[in-house]
């Protein structure tokens, strides 16, 4: 583990088509001269000398020669800050390092290379060598077993070897909040996301279900399967990041939608929080606009009719497998059950009416999603009839029992979506 209080730190990237990284430049966390903190990133000059380079975020750190300088996010460039991890991966690596509340830069530091897309972090100016060997999926039951005591927040001993080892098993660097792990099987490699103990309803399945859905509704989705092991499902969600070569993983670049809105974290600011923004923001960014920005409508389109109002900046990425960056496959498409029958709200803003999941409101900025008013129309009422007509059997068909049917029975179509 490196030790606490690292203020600066060498950012590796993995080239398009490579499986080794290179160092792209320097990064340093300091304070301003009112205390806050202030984070600096500057390209390296042989990294700019190359022939073959990319930069890291289309938008904020363009290849250039400049310092730039950032206070948002804790002072952590949104790129770099979408290759760290979140609630979960935090949580494993303070229960590894004994303390609780690292530093910004030493969750980047400790976690595992195996983060959410082409970057890397080190105290040496040489990147390590890639990472060649991952948890299996046959290793699946035994990280479980892991996850879940740490769910139960059971003191992990530390000062056993063994158990340190363990805490490293089940990787740390992918974000979100629920507890998951990265495996490997002969495809590729896979988020493996696990039931949590106080769940309502059987989430992998559920989790698994909405991707079916989705695709069935035009959508672009993540490739997953679901696993039981020892009686208890797990969701196996196919990286999209990652591609299985003869030299071993190339990776792809990955911004998160909050980064695409220079937008910080917390609810409280949610201000930028807009799908309308986003499309405005990819259409300056990504090769084929006209292909993203009406695929993003449809996933806009999607969560209200799921009531999936858990769709925050996070849960959408931008991607760069070679040069061009194009919208990720759909993930993490969960619908929440309500009791509200009139109105209900997606994470972000939608249109005219705020984040009100209407369509009426989902129709009202068509044209910043680059599509005719008809056009528009007919995803709306398409998908509409679609999820209607079809969310049950495809649930029961992915093994959702008719019981968990019935618990989100009220996420789908709900009354006031058609006010
Ligand atoms: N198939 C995938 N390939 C590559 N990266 C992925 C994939 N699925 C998820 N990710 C990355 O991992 C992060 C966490 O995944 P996901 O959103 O599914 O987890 P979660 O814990 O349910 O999140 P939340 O905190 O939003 O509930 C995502 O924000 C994204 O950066
Ligand atoms: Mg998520």
């Amino acid at each position: 583990m490196t030790s606490k209080g690292n203020t600066e730190c060498f950012v590796y990237i993995t080239l398009p088509g490579e499986a080794e990284s290179v160092t792209a430049g320097r990064f340093e966390l300091t304070k301003d001269r009112r205390g806050n903190p202030l984070g600096r990133f500057v390209y390296g000059k042989s990294y700019l000398a190359r022939g073959n380079t990319v930069a890291i975020d289309p938008i904020e750190l363009k290849l250039s020669s400049d310092t730039y300088e950032t206070t948002r996010l804790n002072g952590v460039f949104g790129a770099l800050r979408d290759s760290g991890p979140d609630y979960w991966g935090r949580r494993v690596i303070e229960k590894h390092a004994g303390v609780p509340q690292l530093g910004e830069l030493d969750y980047l530091l400790n976690s595992a290379d195996d983060r959410a897309g082409a970057l890397g972090f080190g105290l040496n100016q040489t990147p390590p060598a890639p990472r060649r060997k991952f948890n299996k999926t046959l290793e699946l039951a035994k990280l479980q077993e892991i996850a879940e005591a740490l769910m139960r927040e059971e003191d992990v001993k530390t000062e056993e070897a063994a158990q340190v080892q363990d805490l490293m098993l089940i990787g740390t660097s992918m974000g979100g909040a629920r507890p998951k792990a990265v495996v490997e099987d002969n495809e590729g490699l896979w988020v493996a996301k696990f039931n949590r103990l106080d769940d309502r309803w059987n989430n992998t399945r559920v989790e698994h279900a909405m991707l079916e859905l989705a695709r069935t509704c035009g959508i672009s989705v993540a490739t997953s399967r679901v696993e039981t092991i020892a009686g208890k499902d797990v969701l196996l969600v196919k990286r999209f990041d990652r591609e299985k070569t003869g030299k071993g993983y190339t990776k792809a670049r990955m911004i998160s939608g909050l980064t695409l809105l220079r937008a910080e974290e917390a609810p409280e600011t949610r201000d930028r929080w807009s799908y309308v923004l986003i499309s405005e923001e990819l259409r300056r960014v990504v090769a084929e606009p006209k292909k993203d920005a009406p695929e993003l409508f449809r996933r806009m389109v999607f969560n209200a009719l799921i009531s999936n109002i858990d769709d925050h900046p996070r849960n959408h990425a931008l991607i760069a497998k070679e040069r061009d960056w194009r919208l990720s496959p759909a993930y993490d498409l969960t619908p929440s059950p309500m009791v509200a029958q009139d109105r209900r709200d997606l994470a972000m803003e939608i249109g005219d009416q705020g984040r009100y999941a209407n369509a009426k409101n989902l129709l009202s900025q068509y044209t910043r999603f680059l599509l005719e008013e008809e056009e528009a129309k007919a995803i709306v009422s398409t998908m509409t009839e679609k999820v209607r007509a079809t969310w049950y059997d495809v649930a029961r068909a992915q093994g959702i029992t008719e019981k968990d049917a019935e618990t989100i029975r009220s996420a789908f179509v709900y009354e006031g979506f058609s006010y």
